[in-house]
């Protein structure tokens, strides 16, 4: 049971190594946290998870891109964020907020350049260096507001086709300045933002990351250029990077459906490992992870330290608890990915399969 043993992310104790991977729930109202949303976290603390990840929340007003979302932009937001925050310590748990600006997929869209890609609705706007600037201090504002709100942790979202994925991607950013080009131009943009939260919070205050191993599109973003930037964020203070990758209209995609046996499981392990074997810091696994004994095998034979769920957990709020009692049932969750369809309609995340 050593997944059960106590441990840390940076100076972050936790109960065991299981982490709720970063799910937009669409439950906010006009962004403020809702009492269903409290509600929510109150049965995934009491389900035994030793980190809850937020849905992404967006650090600016119109950089949201779905219905429901959760706000971090002004200080209106710290009483309802303090109440989530403390129903999760209550309950023996801990909860780090994840930063996002959605940019060519927001509501109000811009990006590192104004063109078409296969995970855009519209051409967005190109940034200017000063909106460059304007944004990286939203996300400093953000992380403020969220040490005033009493988040253990700080994710910063630089994975699935957003914002900070763009500037990383060659598919989407055609930059001829410093922030587009060389790996090093795509990825200032994003080790400016976490030197700026950096400067907010304490040393030793968590940033964790998720990130795209890979984009999986032609001449997109790789896992080496993943890796090397992982590396620069390792060598500059962050404490964990979670492994994701793909996006929308590439060859794989975040969220892959049908993961009905164990090859399908743990989709982007070997990738994981790769990391593993290149970084001090913890690697977290997320994607398609339905087995006990499977991810018990992944932490032993070295693929990560931490294994993090969004869709078992929204079937199944206490499917840790389940599996510390000694009840190794497979995860129940079909990954339909059907959970969609009543928050796209703005009722919420809730698994249509039961
Ligand atoms: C309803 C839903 C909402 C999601 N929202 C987010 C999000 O806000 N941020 C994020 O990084 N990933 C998000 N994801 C992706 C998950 O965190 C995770 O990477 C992916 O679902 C694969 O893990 P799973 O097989 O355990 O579901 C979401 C997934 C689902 C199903």
């Amino acid at each position: 049971m050593k997944l059960f043993q106590k441990t840390k992310i940076g100076n972050l104790e936790l109960k065991n190594r299981f982490i709720r991977s970063a799910t937009w729930e669409g439950m906010c109202e006009n962004d403020f946290v809702s009492e269903r949303l409290i509600n929510l976290y109150e049965k995934l603390a009491k389900g035994g998870i030793g980190l809850i990840i937020t849905g992404f929340s967006h650090v600016l007003k119109d950089a949201n891109s779905n219905i429901g979302q959760m706000g971090i932009y002004d200080k209106k937001f710290i009483p309802k964020l303090k109440e989530l925050t403390d129903v999760v310590h209550e309950n023996n748990s801990k909860i780090c907020v994840q930063l996002v600006h959605c940019g060519g997929q927001a509501v109000k869209p811009e990006g590192p350049s104004a063109i078409k890609t296969p995970f855009y609705k519209k051409i967005p706007e190109e940034l200017s260096i000063k909106r460059i600037n304007e944004i990286q201090d939203a996300f400093a504002r953000a992380s403020e507001i969220a040490l005033e709100a009493n988040f253990d942790a700080i994710q910063i979202h630089a994975a699935h086709g957003y914002l900070i994925s763009q500037f990383l991607s060659p598919v989407a950013n055609k930059r001829n300045d410093e922030y587009g080009g060389s790996l090093e131009n795509r990825a200032r943009f994003l080790l400016e933002i976490y030197e700026k939260i950096r400067n907010i919070v304490s040393e030793d205050f968590p940033i964790l990351i998720k990130i795209n191993c890979k984009d999986f599109f032609d001449n997109g973003f790789t896992e080496n250029e993943s890796l090397q930037v992982v590396k620069w964020l390792e060598n500059m203070g962050i404490n964990a990077v979670e492994v994701s990758g793909g996006m929308r209209g590439a060859k794989k995609t975040p969220i892959m459906t049908n993961i009905d046996s164990e090859e399908k499981e743990a989709y982007w392990k070997d990738y994981s490992k790769m990391f593993k074997e290149s970084l001090e810091i913890p690697v977290i696994l997320v994607g398609g992870l339905r087995s006990y004994h499977l991810i018990e095998k992944l932490y032993n034979e070295s693929y990560a330290d931490f294994f993090s769920f969004s869709r078992p957990l929204i079937k199944e709020p206490d499917l840790i608890k389940k599996w510390e009692k000694g009840n190794f049932e497979r995860a129940k969750c079909i990954s339909c990915n059907k959970c969609f369809i009543p928050a796209k309609k703005g009722e919420g995340i809730r698994c249509l399969t039961d």
